[in-house]
Parts: C-alpha cells; structure tokens; sequence
C-alpha cells in the first residue's frame, strides 16, 4: 500500500478524494490536513460519522513528506503553491487541484496572481489523462485541469483538425454550485441560485484562456474562445455546449468514437447528453452533431470528480504504476 495524504480535507473536492481513497485498494489515507487542523475526519463531513474515524492536523509541509509518498493538494489556487513549493523538495508527489501549475506563466499571473514557484511550474504534467496518460506516468507533479476546461476540452479536441480554427469557438457551459466551492457567496446563496438560471464572468472567466492555451499546445491553433457559464440549481454536474464552424463534411460521432476508441472512461453518446449520468462518476459523456457547416458538441461531467477528484486519482493511480481504473467510481447517483 502507498501512503498519500490531502490537504484541504474539509472542502468538497477533498471529501470525494477521502471517500475514493478509503475504498481504494492501492492507496492507504495516512495523512489528511486543514488550514487549523485539530479535528477529526467525521467532525468535519458528518456523513462519515460511524464510518471511519481519522485525525486532521493543521497543514505543514514537513509532516506532509514524512506521511505519504503522495499528497493531493485540494487548496485554493496560492495556497497550493506554497506547500508544493516545499514538497518537490522532499521528493513527495503531488497532485494539485488548483490553477497554479495549469497555465503557462505569463497567462497564470495574468489571469491569477504573482507565481511563487516558477522553478518548478515547468515540470507540471497537465493532468487531462486522455491526452497527457505518458507525462503523467513520468510527473513528480501533475496539474489537475479545471472543471470546465476538461468538459470542454475532451469534447473539441478531436474536432480541431475538421474546424476552422480562424472562426470563433463558443462554449456554453452550466455548473452545479458545488464548482464555487463550499464557501458561501450572495451568488451561490439558495435564494439565488433554487429555480434560477444566470450567466456569470461571461466572456472573461478564468478557464477561457486555460481552454485556449492547451488547444494552442495540442494543435498548435491560436484560437478565439468565447466561454460563458453559467450557475444552474444543482449540486453537481456540468453541461457543455461547444458552436464551432466545421470546414468540411464529416460525421461527428464516427469521429468521437475512433478517437476515443481506447478510452474507457469517455462515453460517446448517440443524442445530447445530462448531468444526472455521469453524476457520482468519472465518466465524460460526449455527443456531437453537424448542419451544414455548424458543429454542436455536447459534453457532461460531473465537476467533483471527473472535474477534480477522480481525475486526481486517476491521475495518482499512473504516477503510481497502477491501473488508471483503480478504485474509480463508475456508478452514477441515478434516479
Ligand atoms: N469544486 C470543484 O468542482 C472544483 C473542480 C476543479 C478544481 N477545483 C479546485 O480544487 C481546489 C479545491 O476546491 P474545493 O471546491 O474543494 O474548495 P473548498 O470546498 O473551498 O475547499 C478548500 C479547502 O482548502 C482548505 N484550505 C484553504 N487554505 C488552506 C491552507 N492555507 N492550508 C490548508 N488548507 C487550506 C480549506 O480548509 P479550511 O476548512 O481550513 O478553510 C478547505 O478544506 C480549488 O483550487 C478549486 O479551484 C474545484
């Protein structure tokens, strides 16, 4: 068994980290950790009273390297460079859930903050398993994708050769609020957000330039991405709708499934897909059609895991050697 730890236990993506990793049959939870610690796992998510009882320290890199070969950091973006920072020193691997090792520098301190670590920012592994599964197995240290990003990505990218990459890329996507994080704001207040639907960050969210710079990577297209979510009255899940302008015929979901052919968790669907089947899943279910010249695909994660969690651990489970479907949920909270 291989010791990991988190840190962040107490928010939602490190909760779905505990709950995998408690039935995990390679990884033993030996370290979980909070900005104040002195707790208990059970205190925090009481859903677990009766469950198991563990210990949660207050966080600290030094007792972090001593605990666990591997550590997922389920902080906010900063926060998480400060510990990986210290952590690549003592050799402990990381998987980061925030934005700090995603971007490129320059679009990192654009769109977030000064970069504390760029000594090592080089050395990430984008953690989108379908297309990095090599840098990863290989990475001392492994960015984790944004939510967004990764519903969005997994559904154009292999459309990118079909398109006309010099016309514009919409991407309409919806969230449930559990994507904002556990703590509260007028925005993901329940007056605001039960029986209501509303656009937020339209045309300048964060994950935009994150979508356009690894499409750039992969495909070297500089594309003009135009992304707006939205927040819709759920807990989980995410919907996105691509628009983009095919340059010749094609048949969109031969293309899905060739493309993904070796992928077993990318599901391609044969009409437009929900949140409620990949839901409680690591499944990214995908559906595509085409009129004329207009491409609609259509993709479904559910944020905390695919988005986060689960492709954390997948992503865990190959700089390990292990299986990537270790210990990976596939049932969908379904009705
Ligand atoms: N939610 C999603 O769907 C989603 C999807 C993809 C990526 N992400 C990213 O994943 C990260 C975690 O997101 P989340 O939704 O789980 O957030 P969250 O619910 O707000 O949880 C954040 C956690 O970080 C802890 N924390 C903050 N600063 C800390 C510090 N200096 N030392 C130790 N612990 C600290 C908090 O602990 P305290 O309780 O002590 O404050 C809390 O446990 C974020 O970077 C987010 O952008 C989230």
């Amino acid at each position: 068994m291989i010791k990991v730890g988190i840190v962040g236990a107490s928010g939602y993506t490190g909760l779905e980290l505990v709950k995998m990793l408690l039935n995990h049959p390679g990884f033993e939870l030996s370290y979980l950790a909070t900005t104040t610690g002195n707790t208990t796992i059970e205190a925090l998510h009481p859903s677990l009273v009766d469950v198991v009882t563990l210990p949660v320290e207050e966080a600290d890199a030094v007792r972090v390297a001593e605990s666990c070969e591997l550590v997922f950091l389920a902080l906010p973006h900063k926060a998480s460079m400060g510990f990986a920072r210290k952590l690549m020193e003592y050799g402990t691997k990381i998987v980061d859930l925030s934005a700090d090792y995603r971007l490129e520098l320059e679009t990192y301190e654009k769109y977030y903050c000064e970069h504390e670590d760029t000594e090592h920012l080089d050395e990430a592994a984008y953690g989108l398993i379908e297309y990095y599964r090599d840098e990863i197995k290989q990475a001392s240290l492994v960015a984790g994708p944004g939510c967004y990003p990764t519903a969005t990505l997994l559904g154009i990218l292999p459309f990118i050769p079909y398109i006309d990459t010099s016309a514009p890329l919409f991407v309409d996507a919806k969230s449930g609020v559990s994507g904002a994080g556990k703590k509260l704001s007028e925005t993901t207040h329940f007056v605001t957000v039960n029986d209501n639907i509303f656009a937020y960050n339209a045309l300048k969210h964060r994950h935009e330039p994150e979508i356009a710079e690894k499409i750039e990577k992969m495909y070297g297209a500089k594309m003009n991405v135009n992304f707006v979510p939205h927040l819709i009255p759920a807990t989980r899940g995410e919907l996105v709708s691509v628009y983009a302008t095919l340059k010749q015929d094609i048949d969109p979901l031969e293309i899905l499934k060739k493309h993904y052919a070796d992928d077993r968790f990318i599901r391609i669907r044969e009409k437009p897909v929900d949140i409620k089947s990949t839901a409680g899943t690591h499944f990214c279910d995908i559906y595509a059609a085409s009129s004329g010249n207009a491409l609609f695909v259509n993709s479904a994660i559910d944020n905390l895991l695919r988005g986060a969690s689960s492709q954390a651990l997948v992503a865990a489970n190959l700089m390990c050697g292990y299986d990537e479907g270790m210990g990976i949920p596939t049932i969908a909270y379904v009705p």
